[in-house]
């Protein structure tokens, strides 16, 4: 029996990846617009990392870490987000004493979560995320979104949907959970096993648990909004400030409570609303979370961050029938014929390359025609034909494959030859 791939991954071919690079590219060329570094930390960490950063209580803790004993006993999980390791290294790495700050770092990279594989949901999947520590200036929270918004953008998305939220302060949180406490309480029997046991936790999950979203206590429990604080509720406003200063639209959602522990204050989701799109619509998701350098050890430094995966926006592009770029150019298709012409275009094609041109020859025998044709399909510009005459006399027949033109040229000037 053949070997099948893995549950809930994918093998990405050429002719696919060409979209992962530009769209990887075009994620570097963004935060390099708005000065986010790139930082790359280990595709595994320490278990407990995520469970303190991630929260005991979250879908992704409980039921979707790839959890292993190495062979030295150590408790390890492949990463099932970034954030929770950004702050890690920020902590390790002393970043907080850098003398530039906020530290704004990006990564790329794959994550892993045991869930039910379906569309736009995987086992393995990559993400493209930024986090901004060090500063609590609503300007950043809103640079993040925009950053966001923009790369959707210069991809070419236009049906993005942008919902923001607020989870406040310890202190707004505090009250609001004590109102879920008692909203819930009486009825929370009806509740899935976890539910009963997030009552009492971590009530906020409740209201972000798959099972029990149509429960007739979800759409009438009490909202966050009604329990900011003075301080939370200035810090919201100023950030729907200055996205209304970028032009940016969004609607606030007081439902919208992330399925990540750590957040305060600022919480968004970008979501689809391309025709045909699957029903898993969102295709970022980030905030704030003020507390996690703390809780990882460091000092108290404030933080905001997103994470999209590229999965889910190419599921965007195709839904928006988006036409992908692919610049990747063939200077030249050899085709030697005779013995000396093949000995001859072994060392011609490696001084081409040098030269910084991209040249491919015929590896299977094949016929002058059948030369052609596959110099056709790899897309070349020209295709050079170099027989034993030609190379006697030192020139080679050159024929623009997208003209038809036809031309003779001399072998030591090809490079400038097929550059023009
Ligand atoms: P998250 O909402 O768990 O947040 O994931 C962010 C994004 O990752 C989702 O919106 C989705 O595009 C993608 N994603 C999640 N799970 C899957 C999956 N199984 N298959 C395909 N795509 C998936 C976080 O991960 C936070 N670390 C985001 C963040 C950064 N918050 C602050 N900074």
């Amino acid at each position: 029996m053949t070997i099948q791939i893995p549950r809930g991954t994918q093998d990405i071919l050429p002719g696919e990846v060409e979209k992962w690079q530009w769209i990887e590219e075009t994620a570097k060329k963004i935060c390099q617009l708005y000065q986010y570094q790139e930082i790359r930390t280990p595709i595994f960490e320490q278990t407990e990392l995520f469970q303190r950063g991630v929260g005991d209580t979250t879908d992704i803790v409980q039921k979707e870490m790839y959890s292993f004993q190495d062979r030295g006993g150590r408790d390890l999980t492949l990463r099932p987000e970034g954030t929770a390791a950004i702050v890690r290294s920020f902590t390790e790495n002393k970043m907080f004493g850098l003398p530039n700050q906020p530290v704004k770092l990006y990564y790329l990279g794959p994550m892993f979560r045991y869930e039910r594989p379906q569309s736009g949901r995987y086992r393995q999947f990559v993400q493209f995320g930024v986090e901004a520590l060090g500063s609590m200036d609503p300007a950043i929270d809103a640079e993040v979104i925009a950053l966001a918004m923009e790369f959707y953008r210069s991809l070419g998305l236009k049906r993005l949907k942008l919902v923001i939220n607020s989870l406040g302060d310890r202190e707004s949180r505090k009250a609001h959970r004590n109102a879920l406490i008692q909203h819930f309480q009486p009825r929370i029997n009806d509740f899935c096993s976890d539910c009963q046991e997030r009552l009492e936790k971590n009530p906020l999950r409740i209201l972000d648990c798959k099972k029990d979203r149509e429960h007739e206590l979800m759409a009438s429990a009490p909202s966050i909004l009604d329990f900011l604080n003075d301080d939370s509720s200035t810090y919201f406003k100023q950030v729907q400030h200055y996205l209304n200063a970028m032009n940016i639209e969004f609607v606030v959602d007081p439902t919208l409570v992330r399925g990540l522990d750590y957040y305060n204050h600022t919480a968004f989701e970008i979501m689809s609303e391309a025709e045909g799109f699957g029903a898993i619509t969102t295709l970022c998701g980030g905030g704030r979370y003020n507390g996690l350098v703390k809780e990882m050890g460091g000092p108290d430094t404030p933080g905001i961050g997103f994470a999209l995966s590229i999965e889910r926006l190419i599921q965007a592009l195709e839904a928006e029938a988006v036409p992908m770029e692919n610049n990747k150019q063939m200077n030249a298709y050899i085709i030697a014929l005779g013995e000396k012409a093949k000995d001859y275009s072994v060392a011609l094609l490696q001084n081409l390359r040098r030269d910084g041109l991209s040249v491919e020859r015929d590896y299977m025998d094949r016929k002058l025609k059948a030369q052609f044709k596959a110099a056709e399909r790899l897309g070349a510009q020209y295709a050079v034909i170099i027989g034993d005459d030609e190379l006697s006399s030192g020139v080679a027949t050159v024929k623009n494959l997208v003209t038809g033109e036809q031309k003779e040229m001399a072998l030591e000037n090809l490079k400038e030859g097929l550059l023009d």
